[in-house]
């Protein structure tokens, strides 16, 4: 019922235009408000559901652009009788239906003629995306868990989400995700498994979000989109990842996987790295035993199989190599010999050895084979400058050894000199 009339009382306010309802005050006149009666009675009364709305206008951006209780909510602002002022007849509606917060909210916002009065440079399509998305297919189903506008803007008090305090700020919008997300209750009436926020919160991404506030980490909605919130598809999700891991997207189109991925149906970067807990890669995934990514398709004797098993020996090599030449650089360092010349060589081995991680992602023995043949070259170098400065400790030592020697002789003849003078 309550619903009948509010739907009835929207498509009344749609009609008569909701735009119609809002007070076309210029940005930033003072005062602006005062003669609002909405926000003047909701202020002073007791109950806190009631006179929290009119608290939080301060902070809400329709608010400093003069749109005011009545622009969402309809009824007359100018009338201190509650009865004229929320008048249905008036198109005021109280309670709003899941179904009808999209369509109000989107009645400004998808209106482009109207929002470039204000504000230009905001799109226009959030209703468009979110009836496309799953929340807006199921609301359309009847559902009235799914998230709607204000499920992840806030109803009261919205701000910008360029805005640190909004709840769709790249540091909140999880938590926002997560008050439904993470209720496996609610998620496995969709069939959803409802784990997806604690897997993400273990993923590297969450880790640069949170301990290094790498804003350009991604989010839930980085992956999924605002509005248009579905999962990526096969298609898509290889693009997601690689929107950001250009490098990585481009090597995994080089290689073998890309067509035979296509044809499995199966996601480019998800099969070895997952979606949501993506660990930090390690050189010991290569390979077929437990625990290694190649082993869930490959097995042993086959060609990704013996592709792994040579891929890793040469990163290991390389490895051991990089290790080993920075050990002995740092040793003859101690030691006090400038090896400027040898960090520098190293550096350049420590580039190849990242690129050679890259290249994996074209399983291609030959192209990784390069870049840890790089390192090596490199780190030979380097470890040709480590042993010239070892030769010249030694012959530093010898040196300093022989003029002592040569002092101490010096010495001795001296005080044979002197005795024998003194007698
Ligand atoms: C003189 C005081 C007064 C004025 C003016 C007033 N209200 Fe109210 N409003 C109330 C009271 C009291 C209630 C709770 C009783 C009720 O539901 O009728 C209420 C309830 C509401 C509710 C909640 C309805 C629900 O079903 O939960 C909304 C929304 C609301 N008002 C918006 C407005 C808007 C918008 C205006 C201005 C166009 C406005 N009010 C003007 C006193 C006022
Ligand atoms: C940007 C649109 C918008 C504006 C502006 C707005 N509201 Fe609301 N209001 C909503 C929506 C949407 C809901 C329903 C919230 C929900 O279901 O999550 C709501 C709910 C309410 C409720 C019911 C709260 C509850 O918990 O039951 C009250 C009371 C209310 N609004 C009062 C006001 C008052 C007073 C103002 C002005 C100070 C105001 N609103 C301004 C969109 C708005
Ligand atoms: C009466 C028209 C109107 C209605 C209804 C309306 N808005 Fe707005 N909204 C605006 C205007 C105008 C702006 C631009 C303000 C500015 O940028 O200064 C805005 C700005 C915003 C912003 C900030 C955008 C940005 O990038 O700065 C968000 C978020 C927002 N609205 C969400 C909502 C939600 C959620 C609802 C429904 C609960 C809603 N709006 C209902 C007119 C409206
Ligand atoms: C599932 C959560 C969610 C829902 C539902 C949602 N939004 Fe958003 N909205 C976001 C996030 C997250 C952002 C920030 C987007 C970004 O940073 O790219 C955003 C951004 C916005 C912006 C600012 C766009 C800009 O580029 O400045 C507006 C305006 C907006 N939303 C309005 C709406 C309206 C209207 C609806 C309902 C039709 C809605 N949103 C529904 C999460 C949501
Ligand atoms: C108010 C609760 C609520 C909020 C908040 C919410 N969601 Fe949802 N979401 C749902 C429900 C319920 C479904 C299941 C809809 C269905 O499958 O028909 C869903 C479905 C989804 C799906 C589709 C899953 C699938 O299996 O196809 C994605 C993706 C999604 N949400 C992402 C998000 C993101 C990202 C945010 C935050 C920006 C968010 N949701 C915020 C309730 C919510
Ligand atoms: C790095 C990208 C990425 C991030 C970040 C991400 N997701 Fe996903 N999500 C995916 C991919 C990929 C899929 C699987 C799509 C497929 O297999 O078709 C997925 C699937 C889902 C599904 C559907 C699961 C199912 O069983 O149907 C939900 C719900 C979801 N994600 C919610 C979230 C939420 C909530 C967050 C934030 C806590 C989040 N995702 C963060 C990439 C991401
Ligand atoms: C919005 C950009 C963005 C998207 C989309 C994205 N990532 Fe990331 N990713 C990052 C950033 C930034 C880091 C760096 C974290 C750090 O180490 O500080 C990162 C780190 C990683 C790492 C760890 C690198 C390391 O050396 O530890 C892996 C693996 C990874 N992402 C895989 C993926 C996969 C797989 C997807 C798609 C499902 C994906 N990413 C989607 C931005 C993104
Ligand atoms: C066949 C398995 C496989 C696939 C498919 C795959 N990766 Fe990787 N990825 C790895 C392995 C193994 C490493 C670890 C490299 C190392 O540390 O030796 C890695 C490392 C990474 C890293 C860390 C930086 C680096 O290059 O070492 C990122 C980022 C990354 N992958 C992103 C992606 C993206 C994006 C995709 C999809 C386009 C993808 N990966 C597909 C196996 C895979
Ligand atoms: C999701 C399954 C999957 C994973 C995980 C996977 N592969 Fe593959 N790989 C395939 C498929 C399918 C093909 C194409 C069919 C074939 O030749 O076996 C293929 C082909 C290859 C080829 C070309 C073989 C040839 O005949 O020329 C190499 C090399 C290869 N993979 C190496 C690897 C390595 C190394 C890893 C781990 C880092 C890995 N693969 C992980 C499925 C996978």
């Amino acid at each position: 019922m309550t619903r009948q009339l509010a739907n009835a009382t929207l498509a009344i306010l749609l009609a008569a235009g909701a735009r119609a309802a809002v007070p076309p005050a210029p940005a930033g006149a003072p005062g602006k408000h005062a003669d609002d009666s909405c926000i003047g009675c909701h202020a002073k009364l007791d109950d806190v559901r009631l006179r929290k709305p009119a608290e939080l206008a301060t902070a809400d951006i329709h608010h400093a652009q003069g749109i005011s209780c009545a622009g969402c909510h309809g009824g007359d602002p100018t009338s201190g009788d509650p009865t004229v002022a929320m008048d249905p007849r008036k198109g005021f509606v109280g309670k709003f239906a899941p179904r009808a917060i999209p369509e109000m909210c989107g009645s400004c916002h998808s209106n482009a003629a109207y929002m470039l009065r204000y504000a230009p440079n905001i799109p226009t399509d959030q209703l468009s995306q979110y009836r496309t998305s799953k929340h807006g297919l199921a609301l359309a189903k009847g559902a009235t868990d799914v998230a709607v506008c204000s499920s992840c803007h806030g109803a009261h008090g919205v701000r910008p989400p360029s805005d640190a305090r909004s709840p769709v700020y790249p540091t909140r919008v999880v938590d926002t995700c997560a008050r439904c997300h993470a209720d496996v209750a609610l998620m496995n009436r969709y069939g959803i498994k409802g784990n997806e926020v604690e897997e993400y919160k273990k993923s590297v991404h969450y880790a640069a979000l949170t301990e290094k506030n790498d804003l350009s980490a991604p989010t839930c909605k980085s992956c999924h989109g605002a509005h248009g919130a579905t999962p990526p598809g096969v298609d898509s999700v290889a693009n997601v990842c690689g929107t950001c891991h250009v490098s990585q997207l481009e090597r995994f189109d080089l290689s073998p996987h890309k067509d035979a991925f296509t044809a499995m149906d199966q996601p480019a970067c998800e099969a070895c790295h997952s979606n949501h807990a993506i660990g930090h890669p390690q050189d010991s995934w290569i390979g077929v035993a437990d625990k290694q990514v190649c082993g869930a398709c490959h097995s042993a004797g086959d060609a990704g199989a013996v592709a792994a098993a040579t891929i890793s020996g040469a990163l290991s090599k390389a490895a051991a190599s990089e290790a080993a030449v920075r050990e002995r650089v740092g040793r003859v360092k101690r030691a006090g010999m400038l090896m400027d010349a040898a960090d520098i060589k190293l550096e350049e081995a420590h580039q190849s050895y990242v690129m050679a991680e890259v290249e994996i992602h074209t399983v291609t023995v030959a192209r990784v084979e390069k870049q840890t043949q790089a390192v090596l070259a490199a780190t030979s170098a380097a470890d040709k400058d480590a042993a010239a400065a070892e030769a010249e400790i030694r012959f530093r030592r010898t040196g300093l050894f022989v003029s002592l020697a040569v002092i101490a002789v010096a010495m001795v003849t001296l005080a044979l000199k002197i005795r024998s003078m003194e007698r």
